[in-house]
C-alpha cells in the first residue's frame, strides 16, 4: 500500500516537513452541516447512522466535498464499545448519550468481558473499509476511541453532562474496582483499534475527553496508565506503513511531559494551552495537534483569520504541527466558517520553496 496522494497528514503526525499545515476539524461531520442533518434524518437516529455502514461513509465524506480538509475522520462514536460490551447506548434527544444498563454492582464489573470488535462492532470496521474505498486513497481516514478513563466516566455515571461523582468516590473509595474496569476497556480498547488499523486506518486518535478533571496524581494512575497500555498493545504498522498515534486529554494542558513519555507521536492541545510553550516543553519528542477555540468560528472572517494567524505564528517554523479545533465544532457554526479557516490555514502557512 502506499501512502494517500495527500500524505500531509501523515507526514506532520511523524514530524516530517510539509509544503503547508495540514488541517482537520474535530466532529467535521456534525450537526453544523445541514446535509449531515439530512443523511441522520434518513437514518432515523444517531445511532442507526452509526450502524449503516453505506450512511456513515456518505457523512464522512460530505465535510470533505465542501473543505479542503487534509484528513477523513471515520464517522462513529466512543461509546459504541460499552455498546459493544452489553451497556445498551442510547441517545435521548437533546440530552447527549445514555446507557441503559450502567456499571453499578460488583459483579457486574467482575463479569465485564472484552468484546470481539470482529462481531460486536463489525458495522464499524465495515465502515471502514467503505469508506477507504471511497476515499480512493486521496487523504488519510483516521479511526479513533474513547480512552479507557473517558469510557469508564460514562460506564458508571450512564450519562454525561455530569461531575463524574460516582466515577470518583469510586476512585476514592474503590479504587480496585475502578482498575478491573479499566484494565478491561484498555483490552477492549486495543483490540477495538487493532481492528480498524487491519480495516484501513491510517491514523489513530485516543480521546480522553474527562481526564483532565482529576488531580494529578490520579491522572497518572487511573488514566495515563491505562493509555500507555492501549499504546503498547496496538500495532504501530498497518499494510506495511506507520501508523501515527494522536493523544488527546483535553484540560491536560499541564501534563504534556508526561503524556508525551506514553509512546504517541502526537498529543492533541486544547486552546488554553499556548502552542508555542507546548512546543518548546516537549520538543522534538511529539507533533502537537490543535488548538482554535471552537468559539472563533462563531466570529466573522477577519477573527478567524486573525486567530488562525495567532495559532501559527505560536507554533512557529518546522516539522509538527496538524492545525485543528481545541475539542469538537459546535452546531451553531456557520459551514462557511469552517471553509474560510481551512483556506486560510493553508495559505497562511504555506512554506515559500
Ligand atoms: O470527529 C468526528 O467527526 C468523528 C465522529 C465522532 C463523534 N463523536 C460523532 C458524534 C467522534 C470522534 C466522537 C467522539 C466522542 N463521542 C467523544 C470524544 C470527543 C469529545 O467530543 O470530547 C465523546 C465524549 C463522545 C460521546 C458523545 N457522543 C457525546 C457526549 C455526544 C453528545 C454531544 C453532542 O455533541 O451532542 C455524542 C453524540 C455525537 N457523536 C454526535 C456526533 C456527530 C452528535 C449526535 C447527533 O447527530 O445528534
Amino acid at each position: 500500500m502506499s501512502r494517500p496522494r495527500n500524505d500531509t497528514l501523515l507526514r506532520a503526525l511523524l514530524r516530517e516537513p510539509t509544503p503547508y499545515t495540514p488541517i482537520w476539524i474535530m466532529r467535521q461531520a456534525g450537526r453544523y452541516l445541514p446535509e449531515y442533518n439530512q443523511t441522520r434524518a434518513r437514518a432515523g437516529s444517531f445511532l442507526e447512522l452509526c450502524r449503516n455502514p453505506d450512511l456513515a461513509t456518505e457523512v464522512t465524506l460530505q465535510p470533505l466535498a465542501r473543505f479542503a480538509l487534509d484528513a477523513a475522520i471515520l464517522f462513529s462514536d466512543i461509546l459504541t464499545v460499552p455498546d459493544a460490551m452489553g451497556l445498551g447506548l442510547y441517545f435521548s434527544e437533546g440530552e447527549g448519550p445514555r446507557f441503559e444498563r450502567p456499571l453499578r454492582d460488583e459483579w457486574e464489573i467482575r463479569n465485564l468481558q472484552v468484546p470481539d470488535p470482529g462481531v460486536h462492532l463489525r458495522y464499524v470496521l465495515d465502515a471502514v473499509g467503505q469508506i477507504r474505498k471511497a476515499l480512493a486513497n486521496e487523504v488519510p481516514l483516521i479511526g479513533f476511541a474513547g480512552s479507557p478513563f473517558t469510557l469508564a466516566c460514562y460506564m458508571i455515571e450512564g450519562r454525561g453532562g455530569t461531575e463524574f461523582l460516582g466515577v470518583k468516590r469510586m476512585l476514592y473509595a474503590r479504587p480496585e474496582l475502578l482498575h478491573t474496569i479499566l484494565d478491561t476497556n484498555a483490552r477492549a480498547v486495543a483490540s477495538y483499534l487493532n481492528a480498524q488499523i487491519e480495516a484501513g486506518v491510517q491514523a489513530i486518535m485516543l480521546f480522553d475527553t474527562w481526564g483532565g478533571v482529576l488531580s494529578e496524581a490520579a491522572f497518572r494512575e487511573f488514566s495515563l496508565r491505562y493509555i500507555e497500555q492501549v499504546l503498547s498493545q496496538v500495532a504501530r504498522s498497518g499494510n506495511g506503513l506507520r501508523v501515527p498515534r494522536i493523544v488527546f486529554t483535553k484540560g491536560g494542558g499541564q501534563w504534556l511531559e508526561l503524556l508525551a513519555a506514553t509512546g504517541a507521536e502526537a498529543l492533541g492541545v486544547d486552546w488554553t494551552t499556548d502552542l508555542g510553550n507546548a512546543r518548546a516543553r516537549v520538543g522534538a519528542r511529539v507533533s502537537l495537534q490543535g488548538n482554535l477555540d471552537p468559539a472563533v468560528l462563531l466570529t466573522p472572517v477577519e477573527a478567524i483569520r486573525a486567530e488562525a494567524q495567532t495559532i501559527l505564528k505560536s507554533f512557529g517554523d518546522g516539522a509538527g504541527h496538524v492545525f485543528n479545533l481545541g475539542h469538537g465544532v459546535l452546531p451553531q457554526t456557520p459551514p462557511e466558517s469552517i471553509g474560510a479557516l481551512v483556506d486560510c490555514v493553508h495559505a497562511l502557512s504555506r512554506r515559500s520553496s
